[in-house]
């Protein structure tokens, strides 16, 4: 594999699996995936299952990541978790403002600004998540969209900060639908925000990762892979089977 960057293949569980079944996930992947050097791999598990897989993941290649977290390290936000308890169970990565919380939990470019911001501070690594909804593509909007996400979601941070950041597009149209942005297209959109990156950070931008989440699957993502602006993907659906995550990750490995 040729890649400028060190690719990230992130698997986002969502709102699935109990403890036990995550212990014999995790089980599993690692027996799978133990040899693999060429990319990072990060399991971004629901709350309740991370201290199982702290135990599961430790001294193995793969990392640990949250859903989710509040901006405050600790105080009366109920129902919150905070980048302080995350670190707790050996999370180094969490993943912000995916379209999910955007549109059920109401999640404003503001509230995810003030998250990223306060994942670097903690030493975790942020995976944003920016993308357009398909009414938004359809009219032409999808670029002016994301760029929109970038500038406000990233406004919080110093310049240095922003190299420790890891951008998903995520095309909501794509997401749990079985359609996947073309890799020309999705290339495409990878390129035009990295030049929007390099806009607001400079010669940094060539440092960012850029995944691309959206019904990625063993079978297209040695395709996507292949793409210059294109570092790894965040898969939903395609990470709940240990067995074919790690197809996934050996496929991605091929590119
Ligand atoms: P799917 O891979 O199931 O389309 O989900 C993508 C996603 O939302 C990852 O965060």
């Amino acid at each position: 594999m040729d890649k400028k960057r060190r690719p990230v293949i992130a698997g986002n569980w969502k709102m699935y699996k109990t403890t036990s079944e995550a212990r014999n996930y995790a089980q599993s992947l690692v027996g799978l995936v133990g040899e693999i050097s060429e990319l990072d791999i990060v399991v971004c598990a629901p709350f309740t299952s991370l201290p199982v897989l702290k135990e599961e993941l430790k001294d193995t290649i793969v990392h640990l990541g949250a859903q989710n977290m509040c901006w405050a390290d600790e105080g009366a936000f109920t129902g919150e978790i905070s980048p302080r308890m995350l670190l707790d169970v050996a999370c180094t990565y969490v993943i912000i403002g995916h379209s999910e919380r955007r549109e059920h939990f109401r999640e404003t470019d503001e509230d995810i600004a003030r998250k990223v911001k306060a994942a670097i501070a903690s030493g975790l690594k942020p995976i944003l998540c920016v993308g357009e909804n398909l009414s938004q593509r359809q009219e032409g909007k999808a670029l002016a969209v994301v760029r929109a996400q970038l500038q406000h979601d990233l406004l919080e941070l110093a310049a240095d900060d922003l190299r420790k950041i890891t951008i998903a597009y995520e095309p909501i149209w794509a997401i749990g639908t079985g359609k996947t942005a073309s890799s020309k297209d999705a290339q495409e959109m990878c390129a035009a925000m990295r030049s929007t990156l390099s806009g607001i950070s400079g010669s940094i931008a060539e440092k960012i990762l850029i995944l691309y989440g959206g019904s990625v699957k063993p079978d297209n993502i040695a395709e996507l892979m292949a793409q210059p602006d294109i570092d790894g993907a965040l898969v939903g659906g395609a990470s709940l089977t240990a067995e074919g995550f790690a197809q996934l990750i050996k496929n991605a490995c091929i590119a």
